[in-house]
């Protein structure tokens, strides 16, 4: 068989059993593979609902530009879809996205727009919407975290899928939430199909690392999500996620993306639940339950992170004048702590002492968009003749002039932009 172009690969992606991550007898496993999408990813299948929908409506015709704000896959599977059917495509992201997402989005013909890095994903978001409002006539945005055919892709392919490669008998479905598409386009159509099954969100915990998700309570939830929908939403850490990415390659020869990991992190939780409601009841046979978990794209796109970086690749490496070597700061299970000592308190605002928190500041940002968790600690020396001299010059008791002097360099820090992955620890407390 030969198909006519490549976007008629988008979807029937395979279910494949997980057999060495999975230590729950009772419970079946098996992960929907959606880096066999032909641009690679999950969101091959809502670029092309969109692409579609904007068709059928009339917005979208020949002589318009298509517009997203996005870095991720949502922009490479549009950028895909509109090299097959010849549009113009117009994506819009921060200067900080990777660069090897960007080269596939350009092999592709896409043309990309930059937006501040310090602006983050909502700088370039406020971008597409501007330029839209400008310019109705040239451009028609996707909107992919308002855009109903999200919901819509899923609910006729993903779901439909499942249903029928499990021949109706999947008990779990469990997937990781970004815009919420899939997790919203499940529900619709797997409880229309039987109301029993059970659909279980993922959610990552504020200030995560796991890239295409997001924790609903730190940003704007997006307007196609309904929290009630799901049956339940299960949290995950960042680290159990890369963790397990790392054993999926190892034991299960899947190279699986960071979201993947989230969402087999979410999908043993819920097999150990399983597991021991069923352990309850004697007359069940082992396999009882089957639950499906969908694994959004592959490590490939993650590369350039530290999710699959050897150890020695890890961390910081910084110059130590002294031993006149360069050494390396490794993470360890928490992440990579910094730590600097502070300006003395009757000098709050040295410049050497905030160059360094500035540097350093900058140093643990960089290790997190590398997928590392990163803190810095300033050491305050609250109970030295410094700090006394301070108090006396102010006339207050040694607590409160600390106290005072910690607003100023709390305030201070605001000023300059330093993040909260700086805390500034008094050291007699
Ligand atoms: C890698 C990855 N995983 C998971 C998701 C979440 O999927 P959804 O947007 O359907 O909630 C996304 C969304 O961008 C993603 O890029």
């Amino acid at each position: 068989m030969i198909h006519s172009n490549v976007l008629t690969l988008i979807g029937q992606t395979p279910l494949v059993a997980l057999n060495r991550v999975n230590p729950f007898a009772r419970v079946r496993l098996a992960a929907k593979l959606e880096e066999l999408n032909p641009g690679g990813s999950i969101k091959d299948r809502v670029a092309l609902a969109m692409i579609e929908q904007a068709e059928a409506s009339g917005a979208l015709t020949p002589d318009k530009t298509i517009l997203e704000a996005t870095s991720g896959n949502t922009g490479i599977g549009l950028a895909m879809v509109c090299a097959v059917k010849g549009y113009q495509l117009t994506l819009l992201m921060p200067e900080s996205a990777s660069e090897e997402r960007k080269r596939i989005m350009l092999a592709y013909g896409a043309r990309i727009r930059l937006t501040p890095g310090h602006l983050g994903t909502d700088g370039a978001i406020e971008e597409a919407y501007r330029l839209a409002r400008e310019e109705p006539d040239r451009y028609v945005l996707m909107d992919q975290f308002n855009n109903p055919a999200s919901i819509a892709a899923h609910y006729r392919t993903t779901a439909q899928e499942i249903w029928d490669q499990t021949e109706g008998r999947a008990t779990h479905v469990v997937a990781s939430l970004g815009t919420s598409g899939t997790v919203m386009g499940l529900v619709k159509r797997l409880k229309e199909l039987n109301p029993e099954i059970r659909v279980v969100a993922v959610e990552p915990y504020a200030g995560h690392r796991i890239q295409g998700l997001k924790n609903m309570q730190e940003s704007y939830p997006p307007g196609i999500y309904d929290r009630r929908a799901p049956d339940m939403i299960l949290n995950v850490e960042d680290e159990v996620a890369f963790a397990l990415c790392r054993r999926l390659a190892k034991e299960e020869g899947i190279f699986a993306g960071m979201s993947s990991g989230a969402a087999l992190a979410g999908a043993l939780q819920l097999a150990e639940k399983l597991d021991q409601e069923l352990d309850q009841e004697p007359d069940q046979e082992p396999g009882q339950g089957l639950v499906v978990v969908i694994f959004p794209d592959s490590g490939i796109r993650y590369l350039s992170t530290t999710l699959y970086a050897p150890p020695q690749e890890q961390g910081l490496r910084v110059r130590d004048l002294k031993q006149r070597k360069s050494v390396g700061l490794r993470p360890e299970k928490g992440g990579l702590r910094l730590f600097t000592p502070g300006p003395g308190l009757d000098q709050w605002d040295e410049a050497g002492a905030w160059r360094r928190i500035v540097l350093l500041d900058v140093a643990a940002r960089f290790q997190h968009q590398k997928g590392v968790k990163a803190e810095v600690l300033v050491g305050l020396a609250d109970l030295d003749d410094r700090a006394v001299a301070a108090a006396r010059a102010a006339g207050k008791s040694l607590d409160d002039s600390g106290q005072d002097v910690l607003a100023r360099i709390q305030n201070l820090a605001k000023l300059l932009g330093v993040g909260e992955q700086v805390r500034f620890v008094p050291a007699g407390r």
